[in-house]
């Protein structure tokens, strides 16, 4: 049990069962200030740290974190070591050196349940997030899933088959002059993800990262990479579903508006669900390499979208969808719990950050 010494009495816990998600900090009085927090969460380090890996992820409520710098540093006080190259596919804005605007994709746009940067060699250990300015009531929230459970969950003959057969992800980036952020058909442009526009530069940092580079037509670059489907937690060893086929995978949109429809059936939400169909029936005239992003099995033959529907099932079981409140920092164990983004209408910020 937490002890909250520094701002006792003001301060309660909740959702204290071991498997709890999130576990919740709250302030309800006293110095609510971000470095009164940063300094709490210093003083009970070692309990912070077996909470976030009992529980997979911390929210801290009440709190006054209202920019980028004070967001900074609470996460900093979780963990100095805050990272801030980005390899992922959600175009962000830098609020601080290692703040970010969490996606600048569309409100629209659904962000399935992943693992941030899972694809990578070296994932984020923690990721954080701050609520800076609060989404309308019912939208916009950022789910969090255990994905220990979510594997626990999976029939294991699905498991397996993903397993032997592996997960081959190719990624199409436009390249400097390739037009705007927004179209859906694209990735963000290859010289923001990589911020650089030397070529050179670019395929030694893809080599390192086990991405295979091809410069394409039009000067874009195409990324193909392979990954792992289960991961063991660093510290504790226990094993997660730990991947990003539900994100890549052609049949992502729609297959999470499917479900965003049956939690909030409004005519918008079954609208976007049948536009999302039909654009994967377009996408999929395409070869998969050309494809803006497209996850296979590792021989390039293409997944089953019953395959997908099974996991989903089984991501959307663990979903929990706490609603934002302005101030709230959220701290993820990103070896253990996944997010993503529910569509919203209106203004929303959200910043990120990872170590
Ligand atoms: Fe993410």
């Amino acid at each position: 049990m937490l002890v909250a010494t520094p701002l006792e009495p003001s301060l309660r816990t909740w959702n204290d069962r071991p498997d709890g998600l999130p576990f919740v900090v709250e302030a309800r009085g006293g110095d609510r200030g971000a470095d009164a927090l940063a300094g709490w969460i210093a003083a009970q380090r070692d309990q912070v740290r077996d909470r976030l890996l009992a529980h997979g992820a911390i929210l801290f409520r009440g709190f006054e974190v209202f920019d980028a710098a004070a967001f900074e540093r609470v996460a900093r006080a979780v963990d100095a070591d805050l990272k801030n190259e980005y390899l992922g596919t959600s175009p962000r804005n830098a609020l601080t050196s290692h703040v970010f605007t969490a996606s600048e994709l569309p409100p629209f746009y659904p962000i399935p349940q992943h693992c941030e940067m899972s694809f990578t060699a070296h994932p984020p250990r923690k990721l954080f997030f701050c609520c800076l300015v609060e989404p309308a009531a019912g939208s916009g929230e950022t789910p969090l899933a255990d994905f220990r459970k979510v594997l626990r969950d999976l029939d294991p003959d699905l498991v397996k088959r993903f397993e032997e057969k592996g997960l081959r992800i190719v990624r199409n980036y436009s390249g400097p002059d390739g037009g705007g952020r927004f179209d859906l058909w694209k990735l963000k442009r290859w010289d923001e993800m990589f911020q650089t526009t030397d070529r050179a530069a670019v395929e030694a940092r893809c080599r390192a990262e086990g991405f295979e580079p091809t410069w394409t037509a039009g000067g874009g670059l195409r990324l193909v990479s392979t990954q792992p489907i289960v991961r063991r937690h660093p510290v504790t060893g226990e094993p997660a579903w730990h991947n990003h086929v539900t994100t890549f995978h052609i049949s992502q949109a729609a297959g999470e508006y499917r479900r965003i429809r049956a939690l909030r059936p409004t005519l918008a939400h079954f609208a976007l669900w049948q536009l999302a169909r039909a654009l994967e029936a377009l996408q999929r005239r395409k070869p998969v390499e050309e494809r803006a992003m497209e996850c296979t099995w590792a021989d390039g033959t293409e997944i089953p979208t019953a395959a997908l529907e099974a996991v989903r099932d089984a991501v959307w079981k663990h979903l929990v969808a706490v609603p934002w409140r302005r101030g709230d920092v959220v701290a993820i164990d990103n070896f253990a719990v996944s997010h993503g983004r529910l569509p919203y209408r209106g203004p929303r910020s959200v910043a990120v950050a990872w170590a």
